[in-house]
């Protein structure tokens, strides 16, 4: 498979960037074409975010160099906290500069005055890469129009949604404001609702500043120079009309060997998990796929789904990030219920009540499916609670409850019944969650700090 975002080797210089065919190339056709004419091409790309939400990011582009104001600003959202994901990491490790490249061409098309390029601060190799990488190109002479600041945010989940993000950015905890970030960007002024709590920033000329803010996945950012310098027509050569490009997918759970790979979208399912997972073991069966804890279950039948945008949701699911966790025939499909669903509830930030007490009741009953102490009643209570988790939510977190914990229940409906009636587990046997803090060689390193996690945010005492 032609592969253009991930190098064989790693770049480890500016020097070393310059010598491939896209480097600097990008910005260098950006400058020449100006802000619009960029925007235009990204859109003509037909790029669609990898950060989850497969938005077109021409489209982004335009609306917040649309939103005016005196203030934009972008953000790279590389806090990659998805289960079943590493392929930012990967990316940064591998080649930094790309992903520099594309915040500065960013800036450019949307004018904005300063750049945050955000990750958590445990993410210690990508930090060093990134650094390097903003500083050798500054050096070099590439981005003196535009500040950029690296952030080194906290480990929860919530870090890594977008309005969360800007709150982290702005020096305060995760939580989710109200607007989108192209309406209600970083130290704005305006006020969110009713109330308003800030003095306006020096250089602003109206009475409150809105300051739209871009955010992109840095996977989408280290797309741009490449679409630059290469051209619209090159990128949709590959991939399929409504996906085209490549996607770097990472592939973990019940498979010979983990790992992050580049793929053409439009590959088939079970084609990735070959040559990206190296398949399963010997006389092992796919039971059930899942991108991320944010999609429906792809159950084990549907491996032929292209990887695509569109594939994945004519099979009921989405493409999130494209990090794949398998389960195979001897994974107990209640006991990944119970773990996603208190992942999601121990994440959870408890702005909205029916989030984080849903997630809570759900998770509650499904310890005791998974025990063998249910009854029939706490099935009908956890269809009540995924019926209310998402009202009034102000981020996707309580809409992954209720599908990823849904769609298990749905599909595994007969698994669920069998723990009800034989009081308890048939398929009992470890099941790591698949949360990563480190991906090489074919081997995945968990997060073991999850099992202590509490629902406050604070951890209990190992042992
Ligand atoms: C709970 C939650 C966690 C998220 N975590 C990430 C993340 O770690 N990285 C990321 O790029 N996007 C994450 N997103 C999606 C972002 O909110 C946002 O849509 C994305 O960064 C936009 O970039 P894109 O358009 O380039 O995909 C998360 C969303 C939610 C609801
Ligand atoms: S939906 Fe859930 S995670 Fe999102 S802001 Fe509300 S309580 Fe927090």
């Amino acid at each position: 498979m032609p592969s253009y975002l991930l190098p064989e080797q790693p770049i480890g210089s500016v020097d070393e960037y310059f010598a491939t065919d896209i480097g600097g190339l990008g910005l260098k056709r950006a400058a020449e074409l100006g802000p619009d004419a960029t925007i235009a091409e990204v859109l003509r790309s037909g790029l669609r975010g990898r950060g989850g939400g497969g938005f077109p990011t021409g489209r982004k582009w335009q609306t917040v160099r649309d939103q005016g104001g005196t203030h934009r600003y972008v953000v790279a959202n590389g806090a990659e906290g998805e289960p079943g994901t590493f392929k930012d990491r990967a990316l940064m490790r591998a080649n930094p500069y790309q992903v520099v490249e594309g915040v500065i061409i960013a800036a450019f098309a949307v004018d904005a005055r300063e750049a945050f390029i955000c990750l958590k601060a445990s993410f210690e190799p990508e930090l060093e890469a990134v650094t390097r990488a903003v500083t050798e190109l500054q050096q070099a002479g590439v981005c003196r129009d535009c500040e950029i600041t690296i952030v080194r945010g906290p480990d929860e989940y919530l870090y890594g949604e977008e309005k969360a993000m800007l709150e982290v950015v702005e020096g305060k905890a995760p939580l989710p404001g109200l607007f989108p970030p192209y309406e209600h960007g970083l130290f704005a002024t305006a006020p969110q609702t009713g109330w308003q709590a800030m003095e306006n920033e020096p250089g602003h000329v109206g009475r409150h500043e809105s300051n739209p803010t871009l955010v992109n996945n840095v996977e989408t950012l280290s797309n741009v120079p490449h679409i630059l310098a290469r051209g619209a027509d090159w990128f949709r050569s590959m991939g399929t009309e409504q996906s085209p490009g490549n996607v770097v997918c990472t592939v973990v759970g019940d498979v010979v060997a983990p790992d992050v790979g580049e793929v053409e979208l439009g590959t088939p399912l079970g084609d990735v998990i070959s040559a990206v997972g190296s398949g399963l073991g010997a006389a092992r069966t796919v039971k059930a796929v899942f991108s991320g804890v944010a999609n429906p279950v792809v159950p084990g039948r549907s491996l032929d789904v292209p990887l695509s945008y569109e594939g994945l949701q004519s099979v009921g699911s989405g493409m999130g990030a494209a990090g794949f966790i398998v389960y195979d025939d001897t994974a107990c499909m209640v006991e990944v219920a119970r773990q996603f669903s208190r992942f999601l509830w121990v994440e959870s930030c408890g702005q909205c009540p029916p989030c984080k007490l849903g997630s809570g009741e759900i998770t509650a009953r499904l310890d005791r499916v998974e025990a063998g102490t249910a009854n029939t009643d706490d099935l009908a209570e956890i269809a009540g609670w995924l019926d209310k988790v998402t009202d009034g939510n102000r981020c996707y977190l309580a809409v992954e409850e209720r599908l990823v914990v849904g769609s298990i229940l749905g599909a595994f409906a007969g698994e669920v019944v069998e723990h009800v009636e034989s009081g308890g587990c048939p398929r009992r046997r470890p099941l790591p969650f698949p949360k990563l803090v480190d991906l090489r060689d074919g081997r995945a390193t968990y997060d073991e700090t999850v099992y202590r996690k509490q629902p406050d945010w604070t951890y209990a005492d190992p042992g």
